[in-house]
């Protein structure tokens, strides 16, 4: 039975209950639906809306119906149209009058509306829980590889030493930030819409501020057509999740990289990589590449919001239906991605002597060996010179700047002395990166403690 049957004279046709329902995608929100429900019966009863007994049996009962969906005793019907007419439903079929009287001053759009910000206010706590965690994994192996040299790219060109610590922070960094958003996006979310009933609030003497404490938000929304018909947390949500995807997808497009044999810097471990059906030798980095792959879609569930979302006149249209999928899929693939990507990275084995076989290759201290002769007395742009031609010299005699002896250096330039040798070191060349925010070790290590604290205390 519809709860709007009165009007009609007929039931729905079958195909259109099926087009029309959202029970396939909405019932992961029944807790969230029940909760929602137990806040508005005791509010109405605590007002005098419906007696307090009446309020009380109607509490009882939702939280029954919620034990028997835990405990696999009730089925959620596939045939219901939502979520909130299933429970509503079944409280009546379970109490008759009383349970009708749990919808006073409530319309299912201010319903879902609190439904589904209740549902993503922990959605957003459970993502920035692994994130946290995927920045301590990060940390504490820039803390244990903080000296390990490697080349920094420019244009995927080697263009100066940092270490892997450094890289790897630089990725705490871009995650910290994604905190930072889920955090915002929460926080934007946690007023209650509750009370706003279809669009024009009610009539009846509702205590919103009593609702909003009981359901945990921050307070009640203050504009009744807005409460209704603004998703904007949907979007601010998947745009966060989106931005956290291609920090992944960066992170993983690397990682790809970085396990092939023409660079070799890290070895994934068994458990977490795969193989081939015909190739015997291959070992495939597959999180990585689906990781990659399915940031893609995350966009695409940005892209669903915001498009359902411009051209609806206010308030509720049923086009905003359309929202859950979009973002509980964006959501559970951040969700997945991270299950599978943390672990990967935690067991992930740095190879240190191929990274700085790598450095050793790339002309990575060129800028330092300038930075020499700048030392000597000599103006940046003719060290700058100077130096690009011992690197043409290096390149068609097959040497590197390490190996060049001290006539091959003064043929260029004669203010190059032993001392040279010791400037140019990869070592000393990331040791000396000791500006703020550069790669020498002990930036790594501060900025790694840094951000542990950080997590600790927040
Ligand atoms: N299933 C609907 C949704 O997800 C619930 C709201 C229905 N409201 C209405 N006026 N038809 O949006």
């Amino acid at each position: 039975m519809k709860l709007w049957a009165g009007r009609f004279s007929k039931e729905i046709d079958k195909k259109t209950n099926d087009f029309n329902s959202s029970i396939s995608f909405d019932s992961r929100m029944i807790h969230e639906d029940i909760t929602g429900s137990i806040a508005h019966a005791t509010m109405l009863g605590a007002c005098g809306i419906i007696e307090q007994s009446e309020a009380q049996h109607i509490c009882d009962t939702l939280e029954q119906i919620k034990a028997d969906i835990d405990s696999g005793k009730l089925e959620i019907d596939p045939n219901a149209e939502d979520v909130h007419t299933f429970v509503e439903g079944e409280l009546t079929q379970r109490i008759g009058t009383t349970g009708k009287r749990l919808h006073t001053a409530r319309s299912r759009n201010d319903q879902v509306a609190t439904d589904i910000r209740l549902t993503l206010k922990k959605e957003c706590d459970a993502l920035s829980q692994q994130i946290r965690e995927l920045i301590t994994v990060l940390c504490n192996k820039a803390l244990l590889h903080k000296s390990d040299v490697m080349p920094g790219y420019t244009h995927m060109q080697r263009a100066q030493p940092i270490t892997f610590g450094h890289h790897l922070m630089a990725y705490a960094e871009m995650f910290l930030r994604d905190l930072g958003r889920l955090r915002d996006a929460k926080n934007r979310m946690d007023e209650l819409p509750l009370g706003a009933g279809a669009l024009a609030g009610t009539t009846y003497p509702l205590d919103r501020e009593m609702t909003a404490k009981l359901l945990g938000f921050a307070g009640p929304t203050n504009n009744s057509l807005d409460s209704v018909a603004d998703r904007d947390f949907c979007v601010e949500l998947a745009s966060a999740i989106s931005l956290a995807m291609v920090h992944l997808s960066r992170f993983s497009e690397e990682i790809i990289l970085w396990c092939s044999w023409e660079f070799k810097f890290v070895e994934l471990d068994d458990a977490f990589a795969t193989g081939s059906s015909i190739m015997p030798q291959k070992k495939n980095p597959d999180i990585a590449e689906l990781v990659r792959g399915k940031s893609g879609r995350v966009f695409g569930d940005l892209m669903t919001l915001l498009t359902m979302l411009k051209g609806l006149p206010l308030a509720y249209n049923k086009d905003m239906q359309e929202d859950k999928e979009a973002i509980f899929d964006a959501v559970d693939t951040l969700r997945l991605c991270l299950t599978a990507f943390i672990p990967m990275i935690d067991t992930m084995k740095p190879i240190p002597e191929n990274m700085r076989k790598a450095a050793a290759k790339g002309f990575i201290n060129a800028t330092d060996c300038a930075d020499y002769l700048v030392g000597k007395g000599m103006a940046f742009r003719d060290a700058y010179k100077a130096t690009g031609t011992l690197v043409a010299y290096c390149i068609q005699h097959d040497k590197t700047l390490e190996t060049l002896s001290l006539d091959e250096y003064r043929t260029v330039c004669d203010l190059f002395d032993d001392d040279v040798y010791e400037a140019i070191s990869l070592e000393r060349c990331v040791n000396g990166r000791k500006v703020l925010g550069a790669p020498a070790p002990e930036n790594v290590a501060y900025q790694a403690n840094r951000v542990l604290k950080l997590l600790e205390e927040n």
